[in-house]
């Protein structure tokens, strides 16, 4: 892997059900042309199965939405990333800012799941971003360097693992009205990855870390913003539902 290689992340939030799960899956693996980026889809736990069997021998990997830190035991209701591997998941996004706003997930919960992810051989999709309120008092920065530093807390990285991390601003996560233009992203991407160099070797955020953007991309400012310096791919919420739209987002970048 390389900062090179874009990779396109749709996540499919809980806008899916099983049988529509397994009709996007089918109709973007149809419409996906070989050469291109890597691309992943993230349905909901219930239909990772479904889809894993609709992707097998194909070129799209397999994601989940989240993970709990503990690997087995008596948690009602949590998904093991244990269970997400045997399922055939390669990624899992953690720290997303709905869990965040909805599960009141906090950063030390995020840097638990981060851990245990690695540890069974996921790779984690992990996502910062500042609040509208924080950017307008001026804080997105510290924001965000607050958020690395607490998820990477202790995390080590050899030299087979991988991390993404998605910048996401919290406010120009659809169905917000508003939108963030790719350039916009040029200096909060030289922030995390600056701060990136100061908890990893630089080897390591070079080779096996990627930083993606995400919050209302689609197929019209998808290749802009994976044309930034810093900008290795995309992660797409609604974007991603539509299957014309998504092979449009893939086609655009390739
Ligand atoms: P969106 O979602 O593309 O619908 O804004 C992105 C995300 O939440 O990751």
């Amino acid at each position: 892997m390389t900062e090179t290689e874009p990779i396109i992340i749709g996540t499919w939030k809980m806008q899916l059900g099983v049988p529509e799960s397994i009709e996007l899956a089918k109709k973007i693996k149809k419409g996906i042309s070989k050469k291109g980026p890597e691309v992943v889809v993230c349905p909901s736990f219930v239909s990772l199965t479904r889809v894993a069997d609709v992707l097998k021998k194909g070129s799209i990997s397999l994601g989940a939405q989240d993970c709990f830190w503990e690997e087995h035991g008596a948690y009602t209701g949590e998904v093991s990333a244990h269970y997400l591997k045997e399922v055939g998941c390669k990624y899992v996004i953690l720290g997303h800012s709905e869990r965040r706003k909805h599960l009141q997930e906090t950063d030390e919960m995020i840097n638990k799941k981060i851990k245990t992810a690695l540890r069974v051989g996921l790779t984690p999709i992990v996502c910062i971003g500042e609040t509208l309120e924080q950017r307008q008092d001026g804080d997105t920065n510290s924001v965000l360097i607050v958020q690395a530093s607490a998820a990477f807390k202790g995390v080590e990285l050899n030299v087979d693992q991988q991390i993404i991390i998605a910048y996401e601003p919290v406010w120009a996560i659809s169905p917000s009205p508003h939108d963030m233009q790719p350039e916009q992203t040029i200096e909060t991407n030289q922030v995390i990855k600056q701060h990136l160099l100061d908890i990893f070797p630089q080897s390591i955020v070079k080779n096996n870390i990627r930083l993606i953007y995400g919050g209302s991309v689609d197929s019209t400012d998808a290749a802009s913003f994976i044309a930034l310096e810093n900008t290795s791919g995309v992660l797409v919420g609604g974007a991603s539902l539509k299957s014309e739209e998504f092979l449009a987002i893939i086609k655009s970048v390739s």
